[in-house]
């Protein structure tokens, strides 16, 4: 065997040892830029360095990473290791084709065509069609130029704007990314209208009535409501049906922003959670949170085939798109070059089949409510939201006199500074709250109760009314 393929199996090897042990090692601490910089050449040498020694650096670059794959790791909603969803995820990295066209990469197209038929049958789209992108973010704008382009087609052409502005409206606890989407599709971000939420974090339907018909009297052409299945910090999912209700007659696009929540959808246990979802124009499924796949894998469907490919496929890109073949991807979002992003997730559902995947959900919501009964049952914790999915939101108590919010920023930062736990922190109801998610179904008893039993102990020791060690 010639050296250079002896020294790539043994980097793959060595990879894969590393990729398999990721689950027992430590969580790791983010580390400044500057201490990673000192510790390992980073700047390319002139004249190269041999082929192991290259898997040496990128082995002490994983020594200094988040280990994402720790059962302690719960700041966001990737978490965990599936040695098949590596494995596709490589080989979509070995084709190194891109998904723009049909002739460059047949194969995967049949995958991604195959997998959004399928996602198109599970959320209820009978004539639907669709595209993987990369990320949430993404598929929220696609969506949101799709709803721009039914309502005001003269835009695409001609630049031409309605006289009166275009309005979309989402909850105020929706994604920031929606607001982003508005502000790039040219919507401006104060015609992003956001709709209150009731205590449990779901968009009110009469509130979205009241300020869809508030707009109108003003003169205004709302054109796109996003629900959402699964907020970011509550894990709310928004009463999709009776959203659609008010959407009804109203010439609105209604987009489901399901980055977190679609995946109920497989588990016949809270698939009702997300049933409506049928009546929606758009529906985004994230496979790199609740599934589990390497990050990114996100696909946008929509009920009416044709509608992303009418908003966005390019002009003037004829020696691309010769129109000759099975569909093009590529010319169903922006952009040109995308790389081979299902093959993980195709990979993934193949080994686990309907039924494997259906248990990891479940798994992962009776986790989190396994989380929330120890919270409940710990002194010195208190949840601060019901657990609607998989998003556990809590807070220490603060003694009087002492700022609930500061001292939730010291808890999780001691948490995080001990290798403990890694948790996030966003403001609640205008107080600072630890937000711990589950999307690890490998998370046992035992990982939950160190997580919880760390953060009382982290509060003591907060609150300096037990010695530090
Ligand atoms: C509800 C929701 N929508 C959209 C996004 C953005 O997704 P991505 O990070 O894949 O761009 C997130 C990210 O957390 C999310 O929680």
């Amino acid at each position: 065997m010639p050296a250079s393929e002896r020294a790539f199996l043994d980097a793959l090897m060595r990879v894969a040892t590393l990729a398999m042990s990721r689950r027992e090692a430590p969580l790791g601490a983010p580390q400044p830029v500057a201490e990673i910089a000192a510790a390992i050449p980073l700047d390319p040498p002139r004249d190269g360095i041999p082929f192991d020694e290259v898997v040496s650096r990128l082995e002490a670059i994983v020594a200094r990473s988040v280990n994402t794959a720790s059962p302690r790791f719960h700041n966001q909603l990737f978490s965990g290791l599936q040695p098949v969803a590596l494995v596709g995820d490589f080989v979509g990295t070995l084709l190194n084709t891109t998904m723009a066209t049909w002739e460059a990469s047949p194969a995967a197209t049949a995958v991604e065509l195959a997998l959004l038929a399928r996602l198109c049958r599970v959320t209820g789209f009978e004539h639907g069609d669709g595209t993987f992108t990369d990320g949430g973010s993404e598929s929220n704008l696609l969506a949101l130029l799709a709803a721009r382009h039914r309502a005001c087609p003269a835009i695409r052409e001609s630049g031409r704007w309605p006289d009166r502005p275009l309005v979309a409206f989402v909850s105020a606890d929706a994604h920031y990314s929606v607001a982003t989407a508005a502000q790039a599709a040219g919507i401006g971000l104060a015609n992003v209208e956001r709709i209150p939420v009731d205590a449990r974090g779901r968009m009110r339907p009469e509130a979205l009535a009241a300020a869809l018909a508030s707009a109108r009297a003003r003169g205004a052409r709302p054109f796109f409501v996003c629900a959402t299945a699964g907020t970011t910090f509550r894990g709310s999912v928004d009463p999709i049906g009776a959203i659609a209700e008010v959407c009804r007659g109203e010439d609105v696009w209604l987009h489901v922003d399901a980055c977190l929540g679609a995946p109920a959808l497989l588990s016949p246990r809270h698939r009702h959670l997300l049933e409506d979802v049928r009546q929606a124009d758009s529906v985004v499924w994230d496979a790199h949170k609740l599934i589990g796949v390497p990050l990114t894998c996100s696909a946008l469907i929509v009920r009416e085939a044709g509608r992303l490919e009418a908003a966005c496929a390019p002009d003037g890109a004829a020696y691309l798109y010769h129109g000759d073949g099975d569909p093009d991807l590529g010319r169903r979002g922006l952009k040109c070059a995308r790389r081979v992003g299902a093959l993980k997730l195709w990979a993934t559902w193949m080994h686990l089949g309907d039924a494997g995947l259906a248990a990891r959900i479940e798994r992962l919501f009776e986790r989190a409510a396994f989380a929330a009964a120890l919270i409940r049952d710990t002194p010195g914790l208190a949840l601060a939201a019901p657990v609607e999915t998989v998003a556990v939101c809590f807070r220490p108590a603060a003694p009087d006199g002492v700022d609930a919010g500061a001292l939730t920023r010291q808890v999780r930062a001691r948490l995080l500074a001990d290798g403990d736990a890694f948790l996030n922190y966003g403001p609640l109801e205008g107080v600072d709250t630890l937000r711990l998610l589950v999307s690890n179904p490998e998370v046992s008893d035992a990982d939950l109760r160190a997580v919880v039993d760390a953060s009382a102990r982290a509060r003591l020791a907060v609150l300096e009314l037990v010695e530090t060690p």
